[in-house]
């Protein structure tokens, strides 16, 4: 019974390299990258086109340092700072592949 109930704590741990429940971004989930991006979309409009610099198109790489820019106060915002920490570079790269696999039009 002990052996047991040790053994399925130790099949919910954490380890590395093995995902665990509460890692939020699964990859192979179509959907996700869309999703997390649209949580972008009431500030940054649909898909990114809005009026500030739209985030479609930008060149993954810039938009990631952009992002790491208002976590570590580089960048000075208004919002973004805390916005930012309310995700995991996990899923600010899926956001940043999502907005630079799009087209600008
Ligand atoms: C509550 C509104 C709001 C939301 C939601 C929001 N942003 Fe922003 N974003 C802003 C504002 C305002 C700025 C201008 C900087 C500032 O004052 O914070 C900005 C600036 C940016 C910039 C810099 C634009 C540039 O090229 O100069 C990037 C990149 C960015 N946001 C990405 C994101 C991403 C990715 C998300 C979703 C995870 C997101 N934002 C969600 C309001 C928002």
């Amino acid at each position: 019974m002990r052996t047991a109930l040790l053994a399925s704590v130790l099949a919910l741990a954490c380890t590395p390299g093995v995902a665990c429940a509460q890692d939020a971004p699964q990859p192979q989930d179509p959907h996700l990258a869309r999703n997390l991006a649209a949580t972008c979309a009431n500030c940054h409009g649909t898909g990114g086109r809005s009026v500030y610099e739209p985030l479609v198109g930008q060149p993954r790489v810039k938009l990631l340092q952009t992002l790491d820019d208002f976590r570590t106060g580089e960048h000075e915002a208004t919002i973004m700072h805390q916005i930012v920490r309310g995700y995991s570079d996990a899923q600010l790269e899926l956001i940043a592949d999502w907005f630079s696999g799009q087209q600008k039009n």
